[in-house]
């Protein structure tokens, strides 16, 4: 087996502006990158150039894209800058992706990302024709070695007529080492997954495609240029404390086993607090981890020792952190392990390993149903991304966010959420910094009080119990005329405080 980082490679080299001219109108891409980690980063610019020469000149240019979720801006903000994006793909959190959804210019669908591979596989969803992934190594008889991510770039590889692989020479053909490549038989042939452990390997470091596919190698040398950790304030560091006390009071009182059970965090700036809490509790043992995006802050606990192990779908992390990785590479091979979502978000394998899910709502209601993805019920965010995968099949489900955003003037928990996501019968703990509604085993009515008193703001707590007030009948005290009072008051006034029930 010969590898191809040399200049004899079986494979044509081409420029990224060759490799654009590949791509026709109408196409459907499946490009690698899960956040920035993993993410191609030349040939979707030369695509993007290609798209507003083809506008400029009259001519219509745009295609399906489909990524592992969340991708960079060199993927997902050029593309969108050339307004070269007809749908997108999973999960996404660039903002002129996210102006063109909510300005109904850009189709968006946003699935469980857990299901996203297996639908494409079935043809519920567009099919990759060509993949454009970013590797470390490619052999000449088509061993893909992928970079920092997975997310569904192995099944994009396998479902497509022709592959471009941009061989980044930054990255060193050693991170095999920290790759494993399983894709489940699909049903109703699927024999159950062999994995009881986050450290466990069941698959193949690389994916397997026929040689003859692969129509181009783009040869780059290009760090991810992920930002570096931004520390939490005082509200994310308080939600976090709260996490991580309402875990340590479960561990106490034995309702979590002795050697803990593996965790799962959610992306943002509340999810990095509850990380830095985690590595201030002296309470909560050694954890492993079982996660979609391994970020920085993982990477310090680990160091700590307070993180074993952590198997995720993307290594998210700054350019110094990822120099550090290379430098101790036998250190951190038995430290970390990336694998396709398929795996990462299996709900099949999250009730397997009993996993705590933490992850953070945009709102919820007094009933606990949770809203990750809208704002005012009709602007999109993000998306779902893995947030549902877990939160149902996990031990224990905890979402948390901040009591109130924009100064005060919105509360996070209301009568009614304006979308829901995760519905009462998933969330199981609710965190806000006023504290904690453990909801299990509570009544709505029950739930109602707990949420109101633990988690709402001080300044909306007389309003949420004068809504509860209006129904003094019923399981759950829903008034239909005024269950969207308070986002009405947002709308007509600028501030929820000014609701009038
Ligand atoms: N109404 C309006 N705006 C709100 C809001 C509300 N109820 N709640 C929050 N916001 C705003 C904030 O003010 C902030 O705005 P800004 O960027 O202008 O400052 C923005 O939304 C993000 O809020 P922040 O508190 O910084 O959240 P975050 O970075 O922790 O991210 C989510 C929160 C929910 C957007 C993010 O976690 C997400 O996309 N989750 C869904 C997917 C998921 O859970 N993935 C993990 C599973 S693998």
């Amino acid at each position: 087996m010969r590898e191809c980082s040399s200049e004899n490679m079986r494979y044509k080299i081409l420029t990224a502006e060759e490799a654009a001219e590949l791509i026709e109108d109408g196409e459907c891409i499946g490009v690698s990158g899960f956040t920035e980690a993993g993410a191609v980063k030349v040939v979707p610019k030369a695509i993007a150039e290609k798209a507003k020469a083809e506008h400029a000149a009259g001519r219509a240019f745009k295609l399906k894209v489909m990524c592992g979720a969340s991708n960079s801006a060199a993927v997902d903000g050029e593309l969108a800058a050339a307004e070269a994006v007809s749908l997108r793909m999973p999960y996404m959190s660039c903002p002129q992706t996210r102006a063109q959804i909510n300005n109904a210019e850009l189709s968006y669908q946003d699935p469980h990302i857990s299901l996203f591979a297996q639908n494409m596989r079935y043809g519920i969803i567009p099919r990759v024709k060509t993949a454009i992934v970013e590797a470390c190594e490619v052999t000449d008889d088509g061993k893909i070695t992928f970079t920092m991510s997975q997310g569904s770039s192995a099944d994009f590889c396998l479902l497509a007529d022709r592959i471009i692989v941009e061989l980044n020479t930054y990255h060193k053909p050693c991170l095999k080492e920290i790759h494993d490549i399983f894709i489940p038989e699909d049903p109703p042939n699927r024999t159950p997954i062999p994995l009881v452990a986050p450290e466990e390997k069941i698959g193949t470091p690389y994916v397997q495609v026929a040689p003859e596919k692969i129509v181009g190698v783009v040869k780059t040398h290009l760090k991810d240029g992920l930002p570096p950790y931004r520390p939490g304030d005082t509200i994310t560091d308080k939600i976090g404390e709260n996490v991580i006390r309402f875990l340590e009071h479960e561990y106490r009182v034995g309702r979590i086993p002795e050697n803990f059970l593996p965790i799962q965090s959610g992306v943002g700036n509340v999810a990095n607090a509850v990380l830095a809490a985690l590595g201030r509790s002296t309470v909560i043992p050694p954890v492993k981890m079982y996660t979609e995006v391994i970020q920085e802050a993982v990477i310090g606990l680990i160091k700590q020792g307070k993180i074993t192990f952590a198997s995720g779908c993307s290594l998210s992390v700054s350019d110094a952190t990822m120099e550090e990785i290379y430098r101790d590479f036998d250190y951190w091979k038995h430290k970390v392990l990336l694998r396709p979502t398929e795996m990462t978000n299996n709900p099949a394998i999250v009730r397997q390993l009993g996993l705590i899910c933490m992850n953070t709502a945009i709102e919820a209601d007094i009933f606990g149903n949770v809203n990750s993805t809208h704002l005012l019920g009709n602007k999109v965010m993000n998306g779902i991304g893995g947030s549902g995968d877990f939160a149902r099949a996990a031990a224990i489900t905890i979402f948390s966010c901040p009591s109130v955003a924009k100064g005060g003037s919105i509360s996070a928990i209301v009568p009614m959420v304006s979308h829901v996501d995760h519905t009462e019968h998933d969330v199981r703990v609710l965190i806000t910094e006023q504290g904690i509604a453990d909801l299990r085993g509570k009544s709505p009515r029950q739930r109602a009080e707990l949420i109101i008193e633990n988690c709402a703001h001080p300044d909306y707590k007389p309003l949420l119990r004068r809504y509860v007030e209006l129904t003094p009948k019923g399981h759950t005290p829903h008034n239909l005329a005024k269950a969207y009072a308070f986002h009405l008051a947002l709308q007509e006034t600028g501030d929820m405080r000014n609701v009038k029930l």
